[in-house]
Order: structure tokens, then C-alpha cells, then sequence
């Protein structure tokens, strides 16, 4: 997997996230700049090109060596039928150099290089830039090459249309299209089950979740914001999720598998009078009664305010953290909790 340069750690996690989610077992090979190598059965490749915000590219691994032409040359021939081609189709390869990678060779000749031999391995084989019918493809990184056959969920998710800016109804507190998705991610949440964001804002967290099939409740205690929720999810098509006019500490509902949330960080949203730190206190004792057991909850917090041992107080492990510089003034964490 090639995944998102933009955050060291959170990509690694996020991929971790869904395959637990999605009940599928795995091994991490290799963790390096933007390189994630694992070994997990068959289905983990779609379930991470779907759902995922910060992985740019997923394959099925065919070879991994060193990043010398020779090498990977030789390694390719050494592959044989494994390639997986069959005569008359069209292929592509796209190779991607990451930043530290160490060999003088670039990507293009790489392509043209692989797509050489390619060519040779089975009869009237075509090379379609355009429409392949298999997608090759490549990362150079570090001193090896890892080579493999793609996998792509749904092409593109289009997060550049889920900016802030470009939701019909805004909000200065509204997340990022692709934090809010990794968020749904982290919190485990699956199909099936029931994902619960009680500090809805204009629906970042709900949008995502819903795009991604899953069903989940959300709410707010201004009714503006509900209002404007609903407009975003009918924007977006969003069918599946339900919404509530609910102070969230007060939860209206008995339980909830996951939770992935954004409460106010006395900044741009109102906490209704509460000072920060009680809200979040509160509303950990709250959750703590309605998260099932073992469930996950990821929740926002501004760097200010050390989440992890009121966590414990109310019987939460952290099981991560991760701080995103969002600008001067404000750092945002990412925690995750896992209900004992
Ligand atoms: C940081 S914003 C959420 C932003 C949201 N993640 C988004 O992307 O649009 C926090 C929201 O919590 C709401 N809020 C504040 N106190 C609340 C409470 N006690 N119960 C429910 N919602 C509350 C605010 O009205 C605000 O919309």
C-alpha cells in the first residue's frame, strides 16, 4: 500500500482500524515513509481501497526487491504465469517514487522497463494507458521496489467535494472530509452496527459514515445544526442515518457499538456555557455507560486537554493518540478508546 504522506502515523493506524473492523486477521511487514506491507487474506485489499481516507493505492503484492533495474527485471521473469496476465488483455503500469527512496531510477523508467517484459509474457497482450483491463503497479521506497497487481474499491472517493466550503450548509468547526473518514475508521465501526457522533456539527463524521454503507445515529443540541445536518446528508445522498435534537450528555439512545465524535473546544462551536473540561469529563462518564463493552470510541480533543486519564477514571484504555497541527493556535488530538 502507498498511503497519504500528510500524516506519519494516522494512515498506519486507520489501515489497522478497518481490517479489525472488518474481522480480517494481519500481519505488518513493513512500515516505511509512505510503504505499508502486510500479509492478510484476499478481501483486506477491497475492504482498505473502500473505506480508507489516507491510503492512496492498494495492491496485491507480486514481487518485492531490491530497486536496481536487474533486479527487478529479473525478478518479474522469475514470476512467470503468477503475473496473472491472460493473451488479449490490456495492462497498465504506473510506478511511484516516495521520498526517501534511494534509487537513481525514476518511475517512468521503471513503467517502460516492466511494461517491456510484461508484453513478452503471454500472446497479443496491449498496453491501454486509459482503460486497462489490469492495473500494475509499483513503489519505489527506500533501497526496494515492491510491484503488484492493484485493487481499487471505488476509484476516487471524491473527498475534495466534502470540504467544509463546499457542504451547502458551513460551519468554521466542520471537519475534514478525510479526518472525519478516519475517524468513522478508527472507531471500528462496521456493518451491522451502530455509530453514534452526539456532537454532530454540520454531519462531517455522519457523511462519511454513511457513504461508507454503515448505519449511525447523530445528534446536536442546536437545532440549527441538526437542521443543516440534514441538508448536507440529503446533499451527499445519505440515507442511512438518523438524527436527534439531544444534549449529548444526556444520550438518547441505550447503546452503541462505536462512537466517533468532535466535541467543541470552546473555539468556533458553543458548549452551552459548560467549560471545557467538564463537558468532556461528563460526557466520558456518559459514554461509558452506553459504548458496549470492548467498543471503540474516537474522539476529538484540543492538545490542551490530556484526555487519557479521565479516560481510565471512566473505563477506557487509550489505545492511541495522534496530534494534528491544524494551525498557531490550535492542535487538535485524535484519541482512541477502547471500552474495558
Ligand atoms: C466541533 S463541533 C462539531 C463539528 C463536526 N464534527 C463537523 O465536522 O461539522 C461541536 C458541536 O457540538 C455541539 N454541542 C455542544 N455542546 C453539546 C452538547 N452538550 N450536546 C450535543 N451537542 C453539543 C455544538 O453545537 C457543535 O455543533
Amino acid at each position: 500500500m502507498l498511503v497519504s504522506g500528510e500524516h506519519r502515523h494516522l494512515p498506519k493506524a486507520e489501515v489497522g482500524a478497518i481490517l479489525e473492523a472488518e474481522g480480517l486477521p494481519f500481519r505488518m511487514l513493513e512500515d516505511s515513509n509512505r510503504l505499508l506491507r502486510l500479509e492478510a487474506p484476499p478481501p483486506a485489499g477491497l475492504a482498505v481501497s473502500k473505506r480508507s481516507a489516507f491510503c492512496r493505492l492498494c495492491g496485491v503484492e507480486l514481487l518485492h526487491c531490491k530497486a536496481s533495474l536487474g533486479d527487478i527485471l529479473s525478478s518479474l521473469q522469475a514470476l512467470g504465469s503468477e503475473i496473472g496476465l491472460n493473451s488479449g488483455e490490456s495492462f497498465a503500469v504506473r510506478v511511484w517514487r516516495t521520498g526517501d527512496s534511494q534509487s537513481p531510477l525514476t518511475g517512468f523508467e521503471v513503467e517502460k522497463a516492466v511494461g517491456r517484459v510484461l508484453l513478452t509474457m503471454e500472446r497479443d497482450l496491449r498496453v491501454d494507458l486509459r482503460r486497462p483491463r489490469k492495473l500494475f503497479v509499483g513503489i519505489l521506497s527506500g533501497r526496494s521496489f515492491t510491484f503488484g497487481l492493484s485493487v481499487d474499491g471505488e476509484g476516487r472517493k471524491y473527498f475534495s467535494s466534502r470540504t467544509p466550503r463546499r457542504k451547502p450548509f458551513f460551519h468554521p468547526s466542520s471537519l475534514q472530509p478525510k479526518i472525519a473518514r478516519c475517524m468513522v475508521n478508527l472507531s471500528r465501526a462496521a456493518g451491522g452496527k451502530i455509530l453514534y457522533d452526539p456532537f454532530c456539527g454540520t454531519g462531517s463524521i455522519l457523511i462519511e459514515a454513511g457513504l461508507m454503507g454503515l448505519e449511525a445515529l447523530g445528534g446536536d443540541l442546536r437545532k440549527k445544526m441538526v437542521k443543516g445536518t440534514k441538508v448536507n446528508l440529503q446533499h451527499y445522498g445519505v440515507e442511512n442515518v438518523h438524527l436527534t435534537l439531544a444534549n449529548a450528555l444526556a444520550p438518547p439512545i441505550r447503546q452503541v457499538d462505536a462512537v466517533s465524535t468532535d466535541p467543541p473546544y470552546g473555539r468556533a462551536a458553543t458548549t452551552a456555557g459548560v467549560p471545557i473540561p467538564v463537558l468532556y469529563r461528563k460526557f466520558l462518564e456518559e459514554i461509558g455507560l452506553i459504548l458496549k463493552p470492548q467498543g471503540y470510541m474516537c474522539i476529538a480533543a484540543p492538545s490542551t486537554l490530556p484526555l487519557e486519564e479521565t479516560a481510565e477514571e471512566y473505563g477506557f484504555k487509550t489505545v492511541g493518540r495522534y496530534s494534528i497541527y491544524v494551525h498557531r493556535s490550535l492542535t487538535r488530538e485524535i484519541y482512541v478508546l477502547r471500552r474495558m
